[in-house]
């Protein structure tokens, strides 16, 4: 993917990145990098993260950092971001990206499937933004008087959401639950982290090609092309190039609390 800020406005930050073995996750990480970020990948399957490691260290300027993760256990994500910690010494965002699906209209929906799509997308959104605070932003503002940070350092949560979290989408019960929780843990994170003078957005895709739409038949996606307004289903560079600019406090310094929606067209909120 072509850089789409200057070349080095992440230099010398480190990144996590959850869901980062494929899909929008793994261009995230890749365009992260691609300006200069310390990027550490967090997927559940080390053996895809070493892959998504070399092709990334291609692009880098500083190699990637892995660790095998399930976002929704509670010991791994302390961990995740310990070592993360203790390998560079500080995290200056975050990026939760992880998602499943698990598609069945409501009579269907196994008890099961719908707790599993909640604990990954809200689980492992809130375990990501608690640790971090827990163990980095939050003892920083206590040394600090418990006044809001004024080292200048750039901090950010960014979140996934989804077009159906305000849109509904049969079939997703769970998935679309998770989505509208993930816009309102938004918020409540923007306004306790303002004292970390970190922001907190969103964003909120439509349809995205990755193997999260591989289930979906032709016909379903060229539907999906058709009921926006750009006319096409987008690319994880799409989502990526968004993430950088909410992730650049000279471009986005001045937006918190927001869901970005990148859906184009799709759904006019
Ligand atoms: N693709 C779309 O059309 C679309 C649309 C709107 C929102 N989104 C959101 O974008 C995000 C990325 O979606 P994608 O299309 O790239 O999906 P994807 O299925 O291609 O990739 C998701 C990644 O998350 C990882 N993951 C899943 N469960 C995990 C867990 N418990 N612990 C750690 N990692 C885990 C998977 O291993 C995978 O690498 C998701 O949050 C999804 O809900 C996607």
């Amino acid at each position: 993917m072509a850089r789409v800020l200057r070349e080095g406005a992440f230099e010398g930050e480190t990144h996590i990145v959850t869901g980062a073995g494929q899909g929008i996750g793994n261009a995230v990480a890749t365009a992260l990098a691609e300006h200069g970020a310390q990027v550490v990948l967090v997927d559940l399957d080390l053996g895809r993260l070493e892959e998504a490691q070399a092709e990334i260290a291609k692009v880098a300027s500083v190699k990637p950092l892995v660790v095998a993760a399930n976002v929704t256990s509670e010991d791994d994500v302390k961990k995740a971001v310990a070592s993360a910690l203790e390998a560079t010494g500080a995290v200056n965002g975050v990026v939760n990206v992880a998602g499943i699906t698990k598609d069945a209209r409501i009579a269907k929906k196994s008890f099961d499937d719908f707790k599993a799509v909640m604990a990954v997308h809200v689980h492992g959104t809130f375990l990501f933004t608690r640790e971090v605070a827990a163990q980095h932003w939050h003892p920083l503002f206590k040394a600090n008087g418990n006044e809001p940070l004024s080292d200048g350092a750039n901090r950010f949560i960014i979140n996934f959401s989804s077009v159906s979290a305000r849109n509904g989408n049969v079939g997703q019960i769970d998935y679309t639950a998770a989505k509208g929780a993930i816009e309102s843990m938004t918020k409540t994170t923007a306004r306790e982290f303002a004292g970390y003078r970190a922001r907190v957005n969103a964003i909120a895709p439509g349809p995205v090609n990755t193997p999260m739409l591989a289930a979906v038949p032709e016909a379903g996606i060229q539907a999906m092309a058709r009921s926006t307004l750009t006319g096409f289903v987008a690319e994880p560079s799409h989502m990526a190039s968004m993430i950088c600019v909410l992730a650049d406090p000279k471009i986005s310094g001045y937006v918190t609390g927001e869901v970005m929606q990148v859906n184009g067209g799709l759904y006019l909120d």
